[in-house]
């Protein structure tokens, strides 16, 4: 079973057949989970150092009025006294950070292949995490922010790309939400955290374990593999046929390798390869396309970000209709205004529950209700399909936006809550996980590494937008604080409702023809 042994006749396979979750659970082998733990180990730095700031605000920036803002123990101050404006741009350069980490995710997967890049990128959570823990002045911290906040970004590109390079079709969905349920893992853990190393100065030791988790990152790198996609999109077969058999648990993977390297749709601009083709016709492999696209500096015939802005997607795939779907996917996981309730949650509830720790609980509530949500949706993605989560998502955060607005306006307090948790789940059955699943599923591999990069550059820039115009929402709007939102939300859902296809199932390449 080496690639010259593949029968191209035996390539098309029929993966919409239903399938079980027992089924599925059953037959994915052990090596596959493993390897999609090591790289969500990134998504969960992103998740932790969102929510990292939500609950020890009071302790790092004003000591919690219990000591005196200049007191110190070995040598570093126990709080960082910042006004409004300071503490803007900590929160805001996190952002910023992440959308110029979503730029370098893009050419970093292309250059260093996506293991390479998910060890690189550590380097950056290591020395942001070590400057905001050591910081003394609020120029460091926001440097320090900056550089965690690239490593994020980064993260947001490598995660769900390799995941979805590594995945069975069958189990592609489940595996894609393995980023998101490590993302809402590590706001959990970060709440939890947070309620108990809050004092002043141990929230130090609250902002150091992202380096901890980026050097086990690292390490566990030394015992996964680069995606089999990766590799044959560098020509390198034999080494692609070895990752993917230890992927499957040693089964005879002939007829999916001929798949990945002979994508259905002539003329997409991929690599064609034949089956008779080995390491020995290396980079010319990868450097063919179709149309005689030129080979990119890198080896690979990836597209970048701007050539795939401008339509260069090779052949006569365009691939507008993927671009499309895929931003809008991305821009409204965010405009939807899930980060206003996870960056502002506790002020939300500090109105309702004066002097009290009650705020707090809630906040590490709506934290373990968005990790049940995203299990349970893990379970559902491959069965109910990523269009009909979005719909029952995008519809019921529409429903809870507006119950939100009218509860406040009539001061229900009980209301606001109940409707802030639906808020949360409906979020979570959906537009937590289908956006990337969209940005991962509806290209092909030379085009993914850009459009990865491109999600995530307006990923982060709508996280940036909501993070910064959700208190001035508050105070302009007040009671009408959920309007725009639920406005985005409800648009969203019409456009899913009838221009978007589902993609439940489908091989990526019969994914990228039925969009065109
Ligand atoms: C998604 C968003 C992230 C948000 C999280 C909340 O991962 O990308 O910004 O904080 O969901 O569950």
């Amino acid at each position: 079973d080496t690639a010259s042994d593949l029968n191209p006749t035996a390539a098309v396979t029929t993966t919409d057949e239903p399938h079980s979750r027992r089924e599925i659970i059953a037959s994915t082998p052990k090596y596959m989970i493993f390897s999609a733990v090591i790289a969500s180990l990134g998504s969960f730095n992103n998740g932790y150092n969102t929510s990292v700031f939500n609950i020890p605000e009071n302790v790092i920036r004003f000591c919690n009025g219990v000591v005196p803002p200049d007191h110190k123990q070995g040598g570093l101050p126990d709080c960082i006294p910042m006004d409004n404006f300071q503490w803007g741009m900590a929160v805001a350069m996190f952002a910023i950070g992440g959308l110029i980490g979503g730029v370098l995710g893009g050419p970093g997967i292309t250059r260093l292949g996506r293991r390479g890049a998910m060890i690189w990128n550590n380097l950056f959570l290591i020395v942001g995490s070590l400057l905001v823990s050591t910081t003394s002045s609020v120029t460091q911290l926001v440097v320090g922010r900056t550089i965690v906040g690239i490593g994020c970004g980064g993260a947001c590109v490598i995660s769900p790309t390799y995941l979805s390079e590594i995945a069975t079709v069958e189990a592609r969905g489940a595996l894609g939400a393995m980023n998101q349920l490590f993302i809402v893992l590590g706001i959990l853990v970060v709440e939890c955290l947070g309620l108990g190393l809050s004092s002043p100065p141990v929230w130090r030791v609250l902002t150091i374990i992202p380096a901890l988790v980026g050097i086990g990152q690292m390490i566990g790198c030394l015992f996964i593999n680069e995606t089999p996609r990766y590799l044959v999109l560098q020509g390198r077969i034999s080494d692609a046929e070895h990752a993917l058999k230890r992927l499957r648990g040693g089964r005879d993977v002939s007829e999916e390798l001929y798949e990945i390297m002979n994508p259905q749709g002539a003329g997409d601009g991929s690599p064609r390869l034949n089956a008779s083709d080995s390491d020995s016709d290396k980079g010319d492999a990868a450097g063919q396309t179709k149309d005689g696209d030129e080979k990119q500096a890198d080896g690979t015939n990836s597209i970048n970000v701007w050539q795939l802005l401008r339509g260069r997607g090779g052949g006569p795939y365009h691939l507008f209709k993927p671009l499309l779907f895929a931003s809008v996917f991305s821009a409204v996981q965010q405009l939807s205004g899930i980060n206003g309730v996870m960056f502002y949650s506790t002020s939300i509830f500090d109105k309702l529950f004066s002097n009290s720790q009650t705020p707090q609980h809630i906040t590490v509530g709506t934290g373990g209700l968005n990790v049940v949500m995203t299990v349970i949706t893990m379970g559902l993605v491959d069965r109910l399909g990523r269009k009909i989560l979005t719909l029952i998502s995008a519809g019921g955060m529409t429903v809870s936006s507006i119950v939100i607005v009218i509860a406040s306006a009539a001061n229900s307090d009980v209301l606001v809550i109940v409707f802030v948790f639906l808020f949360i789940a409906f979020f979570a059955v959906g537009l937590g996980v289908t956006p990337w699943l969209f940005m991962t599923e509806t290209f092909p591999t030379y085009a993914q590494s850009a459009a990865s990069s491109w999600c995530m550059i307006l990923n982060w820039f709508c996280n940036f937008i909501v993070g910064l115009i959700f208190p001035s929402l508050q105070s302009g709007l007040g009671d009408a604080t959920f309007v725009p939102f639920a406005a985005i939300t409800g648009a969203f859902t019409l456009f899913v409702l009838f221009f978007v296809p589902e993609t439940k199932g489908k091989p990526v390449d019969e994914v990228i023809s039925m969009l065109h």
